[in-house]
């Protein structure tokens, strides 16, 4: 369970406390489990950096082999992926090259990747349940959350759905507001001119907010989807103003990593823009913490 800090800005759920550091550790705890569980002993990933240290943590507690493929630009989950055994292979590009090069390499690794296995979602689904718990069963009207490949999206959404089977919840949805980096917007792009999917051939961009560079992301269709079912938006920042909102979050004691601070930098741009009224019940979250590891040997 992640504290909702109530802050100037509004309540911002901090996933930043979390093992590993991100809200990845929520997926992979629950994905390399149930691996386990069915007999498989070497896991990949292709991944921006965070959920390669998930899966590399999670392998390490249950002494499973892990291989992670990441874009050469992550250096701190690279150190942090050596130290819990995992075996880095980098990629020069982003995460769907470190995809490709990944399939050319699997010798009998299974697939860990983004929603291609289905137990990340399972575990990201505590977002979901936690905001609940945490709102007594009311919901926000609107949580703004930052997206890449969309596993936190899609595991709120599924979230709620099975809340409301369980009764704990009526049929009331947030609006979810997809947040990404002006650098490399798919979902944006899709979404204002109502694509059922981004395109295929959706430029690379580079942004300070690593886990955001995804541009052809697997799993689009359904993200659009929720967030049309919402009834809400998706909305891209500049790398300018994810900083201020690094800054901005910092200055009210939450060290965020530039993808949380997204969600703050889109929610002051929702509010003057007019697509979030002012005093609506908000929800940001920040997916992950923004500290730098303390000075270390340099390879384990
Ligand atoms: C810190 C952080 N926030 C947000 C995201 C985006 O998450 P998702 O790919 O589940 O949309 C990532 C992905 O790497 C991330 O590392």
């Amino acid at each position: 369970m992640t504290p909702v800090v109530r802050l100037e800005s509004g309540p911002l759920k901090d996933d930043g406390i979390i093992p590993t550091g991100t809200f990845k550790a929520r997926g992979m705890a629950v994905a390399v489990s149930k691996a386990e569980d069915l007999g498989l002993a070497k896991l990949a990933v292709q991944s921006a950096g965070n959920a390669g240290a998930a899966l590399a943590c999670y392998a390490a507690l249950g002494g499973l082999a892990a291989r992670v493929f990441m874009p050469t630009e992550t250096p701190q989950s690279i150190l942090e992926c050596a130290w819990y055994g995992a075996e880095v292979i980098l990629v020069d590009g982003n995460i769907g090259d470190a995809g490709a090069r990944m399939r050319t390499k699997m010798d009998g690794y299974f697939d860990m990747s983004t929603l291609k296995e289905p137990y990340r979602l399972e575990g990201k689904k505590t977002m979901g349940y936690e905001i609940a718990e945490q709102t007594g069963f009311e919901l926000p009207e609107a949580i703004v959350y930052p997206t890449g490949g969309g596993t936190g999206l899609l595991g709120m959404w599924k979230a709620f759905d099975e809340l409301e089977n369980l009764g704990l919840i009526g049929s009331e949805r947030p609006t979810m507001f997809s947040v990404q980096s002006e650098a490399c917007a798919p979902i944006v792009d899709a979404f204002s001119p109502g694509k059922e999917t981004p395109d295929a051939d959706f430029p690379d961009g580079v942004t300070a907010a690593v886990g955001l560079r995804v541009p052809r992301p697997f799993a689009g269709r359904q993200m659009l989807s929720v967030l049309r079912e919402s009834k809400g938006g998706a909305v891209s920042v500049s790398d300018p103003e994810i900083l201020a909102g690094m800054r901005a979050l910092a200055g009210e004691g939450v060290l965020a990593c530039p993808e949380g601070a997204a969600s703050l930098a889109a929610h002051r741009k929702l509010l003057r823009e007019g697509n979030i009224a002012k005093d609506e019940k908000v929800l940001l979250y920040n997916t992950g913490t923004g500290q730098v590891p303390r000075p270390r040997p340099a390879s384990p």
